[in-house]
């Protein structure tokens, strides 16, 4: 993870910032009413695999009450997402930790959100397992992944095109590197997370739907 380039890191937070910044709050939300509301009475929120914690700065600004914690194992990703959140003026609500979330979150949370992690983790199994045990009570996992078929022979055109190249890239190599399962940009298919978040725990698994060529949004449930 450490060897790779920083133009990776970088070109990854300007394609995922549009999602926080333009679709989260203003989309995606109103689809999850149940975490909507946790968030508007001011839970306590976790980003796993924050990145450059945009998402927790747009979730900071429109719920006034919430204060959150974004981890990642990157560390000069937790740098820059420190960064941000002080230029955002959040930063008393929304601090960032270097950490593998695998190994455990050190404190529970109402809501707790994923984008684009699962599939890229060295261990997806743990890593749910985590972000189960860390959920509060009622407590709701928003997880999202990627908008893909197990057939591979649906994954076709110019989107599965540019998603296995990220792949290669990043998502597959990034896992396998460290040992781990490989499960790469497309490997994540809705059966697979079913089958994966029922091992770890969770009760229920919601495909919330969207129009969005990219990306799958589930509402996972203790
Ligand atoms: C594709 S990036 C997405 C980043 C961010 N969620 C976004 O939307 O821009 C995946 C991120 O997950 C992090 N990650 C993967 N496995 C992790 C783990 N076990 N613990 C913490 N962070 C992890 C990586 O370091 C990387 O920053």
């Amino acid at each position: 993870m450490a060897d790779l380039h920083s133009d990776v890191w970088a070109g990854t937070s300007r394609f995922t910032a549009q999602w926080h910044q333009n679709m989260l709050v203003q989309q995606w939300l109103p689809l999850v009413p149940g975490t909507e509301a946790k968030l508007r009475a001011g839970g306590r929120v976790a980003d796993v695999g924050c990145g450059t914690g945009q998402a927790l700065i747009a979730l900071a600004r429109a719920y006034p009450a919430i204060t959150a914690t974004g981890y990642d194992a990157h560390q000069p990703s937790i740098e820059q997402a420190r960064r941000a959140a002080a230029e955002a003026g959040v930063a008393g609500r929304v601090s960032y930790h270097a950490l593998d979330a695998t190994a455990g979150l050190p404190e529970s949370f109402d809501v707790i959100t994923t984008f684009d992690v699962v599939h890229d983790a060295v261990d997806p199994l743990g890593l749910l397992r985590a972000i189960r045990d860390a959920l509060r009570p009622g407590g709701r996992y928003l997880c999202l992944e990627i908008n893909c078929s197990d057939h591979a022979a649906d994954n076709t055109g110019p989107i599965a095109a540019l998603l296995y190249g990220f792949s290669v890239l990043y998502c597959m190599t990034t896992s396998l590197a460290e040992g781990g399962e490989g499960l790469g940009t497309l490997g994540l298919p809705e059966p697979a997370l079913r089958q994966l978040a029922g091992k770890a725990g969770f009760t229920q698994v919601r495909h919330v739907e969207m129009d969005n060529p990219f990306n799958r949004l589930y509402e996972l449930t203790r």
